[in-house]
């Protein structure tokens, strides 16, 4: 039997619990080349992390995540920190030899990003960033047909991602609206999936122009906070936030589409309102994330007076993934996207392959992120190569 990929994972909150389930999944539903092993979680408190191992299913704990990327019984390092540390330990990572998978967007900025990058390139690991959007069925399918030529040539692709979680003033000033640890608002955290989609469908982005608001300036500091919902103390001291609380911006890609972007905390009734919409000469196609095992499809070669957009359930075995799940129409949702993305990594890393999206998919994406915040502030057009 081949030797077990041990993973050491940093992090055991939202994204660490999604990366641990579907480490726990993946051999009950796919054959992998390497059998998998949940070695050591690392947190900085020792009892939270403790108790979070034991419901997780991990065998051990490590306090500091400089001791789990130097022990010799660890292969993979699975990053789910928030952003400020990915670098640090990615390039601690890379320097012990160990294959990376680091959750999105790959770094607080496009330096740190290439710099990750490179490190992993010159240490000769295998990485992977967790863009687990593209690993929805009805996406990949998207981007089979649109392969296939069934769009033809592309004139537009349209993206958003709406959530409305910190409407109210008072909601605090977590980690994901302190801009050094999270880099940007929502423009790294949704905008980041919607540009991966985006560049995943219709190519690279050649140039942009945005603009962004931050609608509420300053807001009550928490001590500790679980998950997105949660209040600060009465008379909590306030900090600025510094972070878009809205991004949007338009676009020209390589292949000579437009396109129009959104991102967004501010879309009253909106919970995790991914879309993406790609038009081209010979039809459309249509996802939307809430809805993620049906792909919307309009093919102007039907028949006159048979046309119209058709809603194609992708929970079939001739979907991608489908054939590892359940019978057709027994749906999957949001976890199994992770299960999609560690397995690819894990068969990447077995099969000594290059990871997708790796982290020059990273790289790609943190581009066009701070091409949009330059054209922000320079209220100008930027050329996303130009950076
Ligand atoms: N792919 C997705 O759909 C998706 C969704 C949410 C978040 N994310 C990304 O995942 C990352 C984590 O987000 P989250 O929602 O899980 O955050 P979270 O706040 O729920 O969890 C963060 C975890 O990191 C730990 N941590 C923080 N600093 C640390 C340090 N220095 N050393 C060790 N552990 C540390 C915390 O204790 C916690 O366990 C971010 O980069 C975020 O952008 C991705």
């Amino acid at each position: 039997m081949a030797a077990p990929l041990r993973f050491g994972l940093v992090g055991y909150k939202f994204m660490g619990k999604a990366h641990s389930n579907a480490l726990s999944r993946i051999p009950m539903f796919f054959d992998t080349d390497r059998p998998i092993q949940r070695k050591v979680l690392c947190g900085r408190d020792a009892a939270w992390a403790g108790e979070a191992a034991r419901r997780l299913g991990w065998q051990e704990v490590e306090t500091d995540w400089r001791a789990l990327v130097a022990r010799e019984d660890i292969d993979c390092v699975d990053i789910t920190a928030p952003s400020n540390v990915h670098k640090e330990i990615a390039l601690a990572a890379a320097a012990n030899g160990k294959h990376i998978f680091c959750e999105k967007p790959l770094a607080l900025n496009l330096a740190d990003a290439r710099e990750m990058l490179q490190a992993a390139r010159k240490a000769g690991v295998r990485h992977q960033i967790g863009f687990n959007y593209r690993f929805a069925p009805a996406l990949v399918l998207a981007k089979r047909m649109i392969e296939e030529g069934r769009l033809g040539k592309i004139f537009h692709v349209r993206g958003s991602f709406l959530q409305d979680w910190i409407i109210d003033p008072e909601y605090p000033r977590v980690w994901r609206l302190d801009k050094a640890v999270c880099g940007s608002g929502s423009l790294g955290d949704l905008g980041a999936h919607v540009i991966d989609a985006a560049r995943y469908l219709a190519g690279e982005f050649a140039s942009v122009t945005g603009m962004s608001r931050t609608f509420v300036r300053e807001r009550p500091l928490v001590e500790r906070m679980e998950g997105l919902s949660g209040k600060a103390a009465q008379g909590a001291p306030r900090a600025p936030v510094e972070v878009d609380d809205a991004t949007g911006f338009v676009c020209e890609f390589a292949c000579g589409a437009m396109g129009m972007f959104e991102a967004t905390r501010f879309a009253q009734g909106h919970k995790n309102d991914m879309r993406i919409e790609v038009n081209g000469e010979k039809g459309s196609l249509r996802f939307a994330f809430e809805r993620m095992n049906e792909l919307e499809y309009f093919s102007a070669q039907d028949d006159e007076g048979l046309q119209g957009w058709r809603l194609i359930q992708v929970s079939e075995g001739v979907h991608p993934y489908w054939d590892k799940w359940w019978p057709a129409g027994h749906v999957i949702g949001f976890p199994e996207t992770f299960c999609h993305e560690l397995y690819e990594f894990i068969q990447c890393v077995a099969q000594g392959r290059e990871c997708v999206p790796s982290f020059e998919d990273g790289v790609r994406c943190a581009q066009v992120m701070e091409a949009v915040e330059l054209s922000i502030q320079r209220k100008a057009w930027v050329d996303v190569d130009s950076l």
